[in-house]
């Protein structure tokens, strides 16, 4: 699908996004693994800001997306959360951080929806300092073959409606990243991927 394809499709879905965000009142899972978030922070893709509930005040905050809708509803987020925070609008693939900034980079039901997602936790790789963390909370294929088999069939589908893969197996995507796994947990039939990283040596 096209990139301008693309963009329309998020920026369609940030008023849902919004609603969504305002709605949750407390979400275990984002709660445990953004609360440990520090220092330099970089959130690719980052939505309507759905995370912001859940990050410590005290970090220095950077959100890219290249949906000019969400990013709207991402900096209004961020006041509301009154955390300092800057914003750029791009795709994160075209990004050019210095090696070693990040103390954190976060990611958020992304990795369903670039092109090459191994070519984007490569660059996780580059811009994480090397003591820093990578903190993956991402979706994708299941662990039961029957029910795999109808997220492959549907994928195609939601893809084309929300512009997001359904049926990557997100472990290998990040194996062949050669991101480092420091643990993995899954949960809704291993739909939900929890993973703690850090960048390669
Ligand atoms: C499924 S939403 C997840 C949003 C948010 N992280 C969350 O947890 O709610 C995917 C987001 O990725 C953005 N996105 C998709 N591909 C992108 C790319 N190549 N570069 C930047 N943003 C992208 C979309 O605009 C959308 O905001």
């Amino acid at each position: 699908m096209e990139k301008e394809r693309r963009i329309h499709l998020f920026d369609k879905q940030a008023a849902k996004y919004e609603k969504r965000r305002k709605r949750q009142s407390g979400n275990g899972w984002r709660r445990r693994m953004f609360g440990s978030v520090k220092g330099k922070t970089l959130e690719v893709a980052v939505g309507a800001g759905m995370n912001f509930n859940y990050f410590p005040k005290s970090i220095e905050y950077t959100g890219v997306d290249f949906s000019p809708a969400m990013l709207e509803k991402a900096k209004a987020a961020a006041k509301e959360y009154a955390i300092k925070s800057e914003f750029v609008l791009s795709e994160v693939e075209n990004l050019s951080f210095p090696e070693n900034t990040f103390d954190t980079i976060v990611s958020s039901g992304t990795l369903c929806s670039y092109e090459d997602p191994v070519k984007v936790l490569k660059l996780f790789n580059k811009w994480c300092k090397k003591d820093g963390k990578i903190l993956l909370l991402e979706h994708g294929i299941v662990e039961n073959a029957v029910l795999g088999w109808f997220q492959k069939r549907l994928n195609p589908f939601v893809l084309k409606r929300v512009g997001c893969h359904q049926d990557r197996d997100i472990l290998e995507i990040v194996r062949r990243s050669s991101v480092e796994i420091v643990n993995c947990e899954r949960e809704l039939l291993g739909y939900l991927y929890m993973i703690w990283a850090s960048p390669d040596k």
